[in-house]
């Protein structure tokens, strides 16, 4: 009788295979999967026994690694997502009364389930911005009453690079930014869940506009460019910044099996493959506005200086796409949709999808409404 067959040998059969690796949606760059060069990084730290929670011989490789990108004094700490490298690296740099400064689109304040509230404890003073940055006088809205015992203290400003609006910060605007939070004696926190796509659109090293703007402590992504998972959290400053050790663990953050995190951000950091994947999702999202750009009915709302696209099309034509692409509704109130590329997007994806809108938008024209 013939052995019966493994679960792999199930899964990669065409009767189980759950789905179709070639297929690509422009909802967001957590949509990709994993980078083969990661997964091989990951097969090789593989079996054998190695420290657990951190003490391990990759996590402790991997603070050369950071340092070559971020400088000697640089810190690394590895963690398991976004939203726990925000909220360990904001802990870190705040005292119980101490508030953050943040844009009103910032992730910390939309998109983190009030976790820097409530695990974290902090308080959240937003800023409206045109473009999701914030500026030395947008800062000056909330920075203010200092020494005030009735108002949560402005003790640190946090930045994303690049915005969720898909804007990017130049290095002096960066600056400009820590020079004004430092003179208040305030900390500069960056949020780089996209942080190799800023550099790749900037075409700057990392620490240009981090180490030497100002920047004193970072979330380092890896999950948006190839990471099965895991972030780092990244102190520049380290006499600013308190327990990070502590707090990752009382964060939830603290990974048993570090390695595998760890190694893969040597994977990712060590040569180019941050900076060929973060470039390759920028430039397909430059295809996808050219081509999109030409189509009468759709209005490209922001500058493309990332890996996103904004849109604004009839709300039923982005319906009808979406039954065919996967992509997000980025403000429901105005119709505005975001497109994302990511490391795996292909040109043929890129121009397959703007051919649907065009065929979307001609059939909205031509449908039985317009006859
Ligand atoms: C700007 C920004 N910060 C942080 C995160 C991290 O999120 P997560 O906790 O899902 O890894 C994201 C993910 O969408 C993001 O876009």
């Amino acid at each position: 009788m013939a052995d019966a067959p493994t679960v792999t040998e199930q899964l990669a059969s065409d009767a189980v295979r759950r789905h179709d690796p070639q297929v690509r949606g422009f909802a967001s760059d957590n949509y990709a999967g994993v980078h083969p060069e990661i997964l091989t990084a990951l097969a090789l730290a593989n079996g054998g026994h190695q420290p657990a929670y951190g003490a391990d011989v990759y996590t402790a490789h991997l603070q050369e690694v950071f340092r070559g990108h971020f400088g000697p004094r640089a810190e690394v700490f590895p963690v398991f997502n976004g939203t726990g490298a925000n909220v360990t690296a904001l802990q870190a740099v705040t005292e119980r009364w101490g508030a953050v400064i943040c844009a009103e689109s910032a992730h910390i304040q939309v998109d983190e389930c009030g976790a820097p509230e409530r695990v974290g404890g902090l308080k959240l003073l937003t800023v409206p911005t045109p473009d999701g940055k914030l500026t030395p006088e947008l800062i000056d809205r909330q920075a203010y009453g200092f020494d005030d015992e009735h108002r949560a203290q402005p003790q640190v400003v946090s930045i994303t690079q690049t915005t969720e609006l898909g804007t990017c910060y130049t290095p002096e605007e960066i600056k400009a930014i820590c020079d004004h939070a430092h003179q208040l004696g305030m900390t500069v926190h960056l949020d780089g869940a996209r942080i190799a796509n800023a550099a790749a659109s900037l075409d700057v090293p990392l620490a240009r506009f981090t180490t030497e703007a100002g920047i004193d402590i970072l979330s380092f992504g890896g999950t948006k460019n190839g990471l099965l998972l895991g972030e780092c959290v990244v102190v520049l400053s380290p006499e600013r910044v308190r327990a990070i050790d502590y707090l990752r663990k009382l964060s939830m953050q603290l990974a048993s099996k570090m390695r595998f995190v760890s190694v893969q951000f040597e994977a990712l950091l060590s040569g180019d493959l941050w900076l060929r994947g973060a470039s390759h999702a920028n430039a397909m999202a430059r295809r996808l506005e050219h081509a999109v750009r030409g189509v009468e009915g759709v209005s490209v709302l922001r500058p493309v200086q990332s890996n996103a696209v904004f849109a604004l099309l009839p709300r039923e034509v982005s319906e009808r796409l979406q039954k065919r692409y996967r992509f997000y509704f980025w403000d429901e109130s105005t119709g505005e949709v975001r497109w994302m590329c990511s490391f795996d997007t292909t040109e043929a994806d890129v121009d397959a999808f703007a051919a649907a809108l065009e065929e979307e938008m001609r059939a909205q024209d031509h449908g039985p409404a317009a006859a």
